[in-house]
């Protein structure tokens, strides 16, 4: 076991499988350097929140429409972070996008995860279904998924693990989540936020 353990946000959007993961990650041991402490989700009624409900974890929404625009958005999510003492920020199917002002203050400490092989259909735009539906209209034969740092640039950070996924005949985009889902990002987030959280308290010790 490790000593200390790095201090997690989750930040959620809609169902939070991979939240989910995560949270059972921890429970199986698969994650020890790190535990999950607060979710936060930008989408009212998210069942993300009941996950993290059931767990014993704290969740918060906090909408961009609520909180009157993007930079007092961001502002009330930095001062949940900054009082929830969080040390990595994990977007776990998080659909908004973060301004540099934001992830400039988490460098290494914001991890994201894309459902294609970046740098394939990634960017303003591709999120969710629509990811899928992109790499299907294109014919390519593999997919996968992909975790990296979170820096100014859509999709654009660092790299911290990727994981590619067969595409079968007949897939449809909602086939193809689940298929990506299934072997990859439930098994690659996991472990990258193991991966992270041991350098974070490695680096403090
Ligand atoms: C996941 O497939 C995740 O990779 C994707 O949204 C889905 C969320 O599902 N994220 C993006 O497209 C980010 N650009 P979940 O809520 O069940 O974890």
């Amino acid at each position: 076991m490790a000593e200390k353990k790095a201090r997690i946000a989750v930040l959620v959007s809609g169902g939070g499988t991979n939240l989910q993961a995560i949270l059972d990650a921890c429970e199986k041991g698969i994650i020890t350097s790190g535990e999950v402490v607060l979710v936060i989700s930008n989408r009212e009624g998210a069942y993300a929140l009941e996950r993290a409900k059931t767990a014993g974890v704290p969740g918060l929404t906090l909408t961009r429409k609520a909180c009157g625009g993007q930079q007092a958005f961001e502002a009330a999510i930095l001062k949940a972070l900054e009082d929830a003492e969080i040390d990595l920020i994990v977007l776990a199917g998080f659909l908004a996008i973060l301004s540099e002002n934001f992830t400039a203050r988490y460098p290494r400490r914001i991890v994201n995860i894309h459902p294609s092989l970046i740098p394939s259909f990634c960017g303003a735009g591709f999120y969710g279904l629509k990811v899928h539906e992109a790499a299907l209209a294109r014919g390519v034969k593999v997919t996968g998924a992909t975790v990296h740092f979170v820096n100014e640039i859509p999709d654009g950070g660092e790299i911290i693990a990727q994981k590619a996924v067969e595409i079968l005949p007949g897939d449809t985009p909602e086939i193809l989540q689940k298929r990506v889902m299934e072997q990859a990002e439930w098994i690659l987030l996991p472990n990258a936020v193991e991966q992270v959280c041991g350098e974070i308290i490695g680096t403090e010790k």
